[in-house]
């Protein structure tokens, strides 16, 4: 008896409710059926099992309410449904109780029996008021079976699948586990947990763990329930989704009880790994899908499952901007600047120094700004002190420093170009504290670095801080050819 009143044991027994509940129900509902039938076939002889099958839907009754209140333990129930629930289940057992004992004729006067009934006297469901007692339990085991019904799979079980008019004239919108992915046009606004996770964790646990049914305590349709928790605390720990419970819950062996969730579809590999890394990261709410931080593995899995795009377009693919006056492209042009456009779509410019360079010079450039986007100063004379009006051309992608006596005190001038992805310094005097700096620019994918005095141990340690960056230490690189073309052009 002992080991029975211990919580998971009342666990255990309180998820038989669900089975026993079918008992009452089933004695009910035959009694009201034969009822019917002796009522129209007028075959008093029907009647006679009704009074002890009343008596067993009574007691079948009592077991599933006592079943339930252990269930009801569990937690995770909404207040209100269940409140209703429990107490119509009681009056069940109470209201058919009492009929048995008023059809034995155990309570109430017997002054209204018919004198001719005599023979059916014993059934004593030839009463005058019997119709009303059946009528009244159907009623009452229907609507305690539906609350229940509710309770354990969700408000809008029933009529989730039904065709949209019926589900008009109930008024129950649309369930929230249907809801569909909806992404933004730019990949660089899309977010892993809003666009993505979020809509898979509405879709998959919402049934259970929404704001009205909130099982185990837990809400995850909104941020802060899935922060707070459930009832036994935390379910998600930063940094750790081994220690976290809700991945724990949906990763473990799918014939646990404890597995999430207990029906219906499971997380699919992809959701399951895309969720991790979000708890690995420390569930960052604004990260976007172009962000580096997410693996190649799992943006292969954002591309094909999701169809999206996941790179991070560079400025002049995203950004429309007003063509360079051609005054200005000529003036430049007869500085000793070449000047082309990037492509036919867009007014973006290239502009490559054939000459050396002045501060003059590379003053004249700022009236093309807004348009400057490659710029190419290799081999130009290129020095220390004009680096720093560099920092105009906001919209440079590509900046190529190569084969200048350039060091470090010019490097680290460098700064705000956050729109910078490749940067070219091999046979420059840069060393280790200068390409340090240049991670500062948050955009830097590449960096080239051959025949510089930059370390391998430098470039090393770079690399395993920064995994995705490339460090380009050879002159293989095709867009080094390039370059070497462009010099024997000079
Ligand atoms: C069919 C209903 C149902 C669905 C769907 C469901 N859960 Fe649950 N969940 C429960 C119940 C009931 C409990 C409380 C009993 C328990 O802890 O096992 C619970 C408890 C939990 C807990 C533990 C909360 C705590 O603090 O003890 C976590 C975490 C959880 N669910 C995560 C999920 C996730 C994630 C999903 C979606 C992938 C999900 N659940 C879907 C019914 C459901």
């Amino acid at each position: 008896m002992h080991i029975l009143l211990q919580a998971d044991s009342s666990l255990f027994l309180g998820r038989f409710h669900s089975l026993a509940v079918h008992l009452p129900i089933g004695f009910i509902i035959l009694t009201a059926v034969l009822f019917a039938i002796s009522k129209i076939t007028k075959n008093p002889a029907l009647l006679r099992p009704l009074p002890i099958m009343l008596l067993l839907g009574s007691l079948s009754a009592f077991a599933a309410v006592v079943l339930g209140l252990l269930l009801s333990e569990e937690g995770g129930y909404p207040a209100n449904s269940l409140f209703w629930h429990q107490w119509l289940g009681i009056t069940v057992v109470l209201v058919s109780f009492c009929s048995w004992l008023w059809v034995k004729g155990l309570i109430g006067k017997k002054k209204d029996l018919k004198e001719t009934d005599v023979k059916e006297e014993e059934s004593g469901f030839n009463r005058k008021n019997s119709s009303w007692i059946v009528l009244t339990l159907v009623l009452l085991i229907s609507v305690t079976g539906h609350l229940g019904g509710n309770l354990t799979h969700g408000e809008n079980y029933l009529f989730d699948y039904a065709p949209d008019f019926i589900q008009e004239l109930m008024g129950s919108e649309n369930s929230e586990t249907k809801i569909p992915f909806v992404f933004p046009e730019e990949p660089d606004s899309t977010l892993l947990y809003e666009h993505v996770l979020e809509k898979v964790l509405i879709q998959k646990c919402a049934s259970c763990h929404d704001d009205a049914t909130r099982k185990g305590g837990l809400i995850i349709t909104t941020r802060e329930g899935l922060l707070e928790g459930g009832e036994n605390g935390a379910v998600l720990q930063a940094g750790s989704a081994m220690g976290s419970e809700l991945f724990k819950r949906i990763s473990m062996d799918p014939a646990s009880r404890k597995f999430m969730p207990p029906k219906g579809a499971p997380l699919s590999y992809a959701e399951t790994m895309l969720l991790k890394f979000w708890i690995q990261e420390g569930m960052p709410f604004d990260l976007k899908v172009t962000d580096e931080r997410i693996p190649e593995e799992l943006k292969l899995i954002l591309q094909t499952d999701y169809q999206l795009e996941t790179e991070r377009k560079a400025i002049y693919e995203k950004v429309t901007v007003e063509p360079a006056n051609e005054a200005t492209l000529e003036k430049l042009r007869q500085l000793g600047f070449r000047v082309s456009t990037l492509s036919e779509e867009n007014n973006f410019i290239e502009v490559v120094a054939k000459d050396s360079v002045s501060a003059e010079k590379l003053n004249a450039l700022i009236e093309v700004k807004e348009q400057l986007t490659w710029l190419d100063l290799s081999n130009s004379g290129m020095k220390d002190e004009w680096i720093a009006e560099l920092n105009e051309f906001k919209m440079l992608t590509r900046l190529n420093l190569n084969s200048n006596s350039l060091s470090d005190s010019g490097i680290v001038k460098l700064q705000g170009l956050d729109n910078l992805e490749a940067i070219l310094i091999h046979s420059t005097l840069i060393t280790d504290s200068g390409i340090k700096n240049l991670v500062s620019l948050k955009n830097l994918k590449r960096i080239y670095v051959w025949n510089t005095k930059v370390s391998e141990d430098a470039v090393d340690s770079l690399l395993k801080e920064h995994p995705k960056l490339q460090i380009d230490r050879g002159v293989t690189e095709s867009k080094e050819e390039k370059e070497t073309a462009k010099s024997v052009e000079k």
